[in-house]
């Protein structure tokens, strides 16, 4: 058996007090479904910046009433340290997920990337610490390999960020680090590649690539390919990333604290492939989509090519991830048909 599958065994046995930041959001609505299936008691934190209600009303629609009754919402934003702490007091384990993602967002506006990923973790980090929870496990990202051409990617070996967002998903490693050596207090980071799945928000410009996609494809609009397509990417299915941000929030590994970690499958698919992968599985699903990608500029900040190791988190955390790309689209693909349609 593996740890997970120990885990979603006995974690119904002894319920934990989990705060989710970014509940309303694509993977915090993930990770909330998952835990009320649990039997987990749950506070949400959310300032619909890029979250939905709607994200919350469906995951309310895939659990018991007396799951849902478990979950307690509080409308808040990170950048207020008050919220921090009135949502972190009488908690076990912090997932902090809420950030303003997107490459593109970040160089449109850094200020409010910086204001949000910056100064909203430390506020985390301040109140998770004051409030002595158990554990606090933090969404990093893959674009702190910024310009290091090296693959696959390995956490010790960095380059210089390409852009805003990945400076502050960097500074979160940093400060998470800090806050280690001087207060004692305990993290894991996650550097997520390229997540994806059922609620990732498909609107507007700063749309994930499979989303994006996927949504013209189903409303028979073009699909723009940025580059030559051969940028490649290790997708990974949000149940991975689940299991991950589980196995990071319980572990009883010492040597697995203050570390961050890949989470992907160590995949390589290339936007041509991904274009193919989602026509193929959008035609089983008897959406046929006949039009040729366009092809059009690189992407500025973009980073070429990505493709993790996963060896550390498999190593000291015991994650396999169970789903490579094609079955991870196989499973989303009918929530994307019936949320656009
Ligand atoms: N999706 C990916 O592929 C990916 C990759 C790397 C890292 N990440 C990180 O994972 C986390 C979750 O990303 P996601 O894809 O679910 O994005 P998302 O935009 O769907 O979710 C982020 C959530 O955070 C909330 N939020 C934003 N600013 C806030 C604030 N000031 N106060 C309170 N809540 C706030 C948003 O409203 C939203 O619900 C983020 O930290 C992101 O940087 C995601």
């Amino acid at each position: 058996m593996t740890r997970y599958e120990t885990l979603l065994k006995t974690l119904p046995l002894s319920p934990k007090q989990w705060l989710i930041t970014g509940v309303a959001g694509f993977i915090g609505s993930n990770l909330l479904e998952t835990l009320l299936k649990l039997d987990q008691r749950v506070i949400g934190l959310d300032n619909f910046a890029t979250g939905h209600q709607h994200n919350l009303d469906e995951v309310k629609r895939e659990v018991t009433a007396q799951q849902w009754e478990r979950f307690r919402f509080v409308e808040g934003d990170i950048r207020d340290l008050k919220s921090c702490e009135q949502a972190c007091s009488g908690v076990d384990y912090v997932l902090h997920q809420a950030a303003l993602g997107s490459v593109p967002r970040s160089l449109n506006d850094p200020i409010t990337t910086n204001a949000t990923n910056i100064d909203g973790f430390l506020n985390m980090l301040v109140a998770a610490r004051d409030a002595k929870v158990e554990s606090f496990t933090y969404a990093a990202s893959s674009s702190t390999y910024g310009d290091h051409p090296g693959l696959p990617k390995i956490e010790d070996v960095i380059g210089k960020p390409l852009s805003p967002y990945a400076v502050t998903k960097y500074v979160n490693e940093l400060y998470a680090d800090v806050f280690a050596r001087c207060y004692g207090f305990n993290s894991i980071g996650l550097r997520y590649f390229n997540v994806f799945g059922k609620r990732q928000d498909p609107a507007g410009a700063y749309a994930a690539v499979i989303p994006k996609w996927t949504s013209s494809m189903i409303r028979n609009d073009d699909v723009f390919i940025n580059g030559d397509g051969k940028t490649s990417r290790d997708f990974c299915f949000i149940e991975n990333t689940v299991q991950a941000n589980l196995l990071a929030a319980t572990t009883a590994n010492k040597d697995a604290l203050n570390q961050v970690y890949n989470v992907a499958v160590s995949g390589r698919t290339d936007l041509n492939m991904l274009f193919t992968v989602l026509q193929s599985e959008l035609k089983k699903n008897d959406v046929n989509y006949s039009k040729n990608a366009i092809y059009r500029d690189f992407r500025e900040g973009d980073v070429r090519h990505s493709q993790a190791d996963i060896s550390k988190i498999t190593g000291l955390l015991g994650y396999q991830p169970e789903f490579d790309i094609e079955r991870g689209v196989a499973h989303a693909m009918p929530w994307y048909i019936s949320f656009l349609k």
